[in-house]
């Protein structure tokens, strides 16, 4: 190579690297590097194929808007008499920090449960209540969330059109009480009842039926279909049964967690609402749960039970760890008497 050639080729590399020097400028380099941009449909297509997975019924799959299947936690789809979903936030710290096997023998609105479900997603779940139309929804909204809906749907705008009416003639379809093979029309006859009767309360008078009269909202939302979507989703696997709290207790092994919340323990003789059912719920079968809660934790069982806050309920419980928490309490014939109370949570000694 000549001289001349050599002084060329070292002139041109010279211009390269002062280029490549211009291109390592931090600011044209701004535009050179390749960030990871996050994908924001990511999650809910990771989430939409693990939904895909699950044992839903294909139809419902096959059509479920992505918003349905989010990974929210799921809320009680029934306004409940005690409803615990005030009370989560307090409870926190009463929970178990792991949870393989959990029990609910008074199940109601299921807040706990949802919660929990939300927090260990592979905890295996056994639901209990004596009431037989409550078990039967959520049966249904496990199974046919979206069969459920379109008859939700029926129901509000019929109630639109007809109301009073259509309330007073849908409460006496009792003929639907307890029908095995009408799983979501009895579901519901439930939810339509309970969002639109007054107080969201679930009595029923000495022959099982339900009693109560309409409520003044007339226009109350019956669901909400992203929730209703989500409880379908917490309760996949999950067994349900209409049983008594005796027979539920029977069923728990050591290591298992029970949460207990029974028809609370009335701080007056007008003060509470026992009557979720046709039988009541007085001092003897608040003993005869604290004989069975005692022989499970004897056995292992993780216990927790909520109750009223009275000297009753505390002398019952003595020999446990007793904590408070504050409630805002909503069913009371007395309206100065409601407001903040105290109520106990009972858990095993450490
Ligand atoms: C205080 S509520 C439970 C509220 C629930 N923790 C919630 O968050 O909605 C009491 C529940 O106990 C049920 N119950 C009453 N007597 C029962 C019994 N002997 N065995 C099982 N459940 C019973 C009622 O049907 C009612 O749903």
């Amino acid at each position: 190579m000549s001289g001349k050639s050599r002084r060329k080729r070292s002139a041109a590399r010279a211009a390269n690297t002062a280029r490549s020097d211009q291109r390592s400028d931090p600011k044209p380099s701004q535009y050179r590097i390749r960030r990871k941009i996050p994908d924001p449909l990511q999650e809910r297509r990771t989430e939409f194929r693990r939904f895909n997975s699950n044992a839903l019924h294909d139809e419902q799959l096959a059509i479920a808007p992505v918003e349905s299947v989010s990974p929210r936690e799921a809320q009680p789809f029934l306004k409940w008499v005690g409803g615990k979903a005030q009370l989560l936030a307090q409870f926190d710290k009463f929970f178990p920090d792991e949870i393989a096997c959990y029990f609910e023998p008074f199940v109601g609105g299921g807040a706990v449960f949802f919660h929990l479900k939300h927090r260990f997603p592979k905890m295996k779940a056994r639901l209990r209540d004596i009431n037989g139309e409550l078990i039967n929804t959520y049966r249904a909204v496990r199974d046919y969330p979206r069969e459920l809906m379109r008859q939700l749907d029926a129901h509000a705008a019929e109630f639109k059109v007809k109301g009073d009416d259509y309330f007073y003639f849908i409460r006496a379809r009792h003929d639907l009480t307890g029908d095995e093979q009408k799983i979501v029309e009895r579901a519901a006859r439930m939810i339509f009842l309970n969002k639109t009767c007054f107080n969201g309360l679930w009595r029923v008078n000495a022959s099982g039926k339900f009693n109560v009269p309409v409520g003044s909202n007339k226009k109350p939302g019956l669901y909400d279909e992203g929730n209703i979507y989500a409880a379908s989703r917490a309760l996949q696997g999950v067994h349900l049964e209409v049983q008594d709290f005796r027979r539920t207790f029977s069923e728990t092994r050591r290591g298992d967690f029970i949460y207990v919340d029974p028809p609370y323990y009335p701080v007056s003789s007008t003060a509470n609402f026992t009557s979720y059912t046709k039988e009541d719920f007085g001092e003897g079968e608040q003993r005869e749960l604290h004989a069975v809660f005692a022989e499970a934790a004897q056995r292992g069982v993780r216990v927790m039970l909520s109750n009223s806050d009275t000297p009753f309920i505390r002398r019952l419980y003595r020999d446990f760890q007793i904590g408070t928490v504050q409630a805002r309490r909503m069913i009371n014939c007395d309206g100065s008497k409601r407001g903040a109370v105290n109520e106990v949570v009972v858990i095993n000694k450490i």
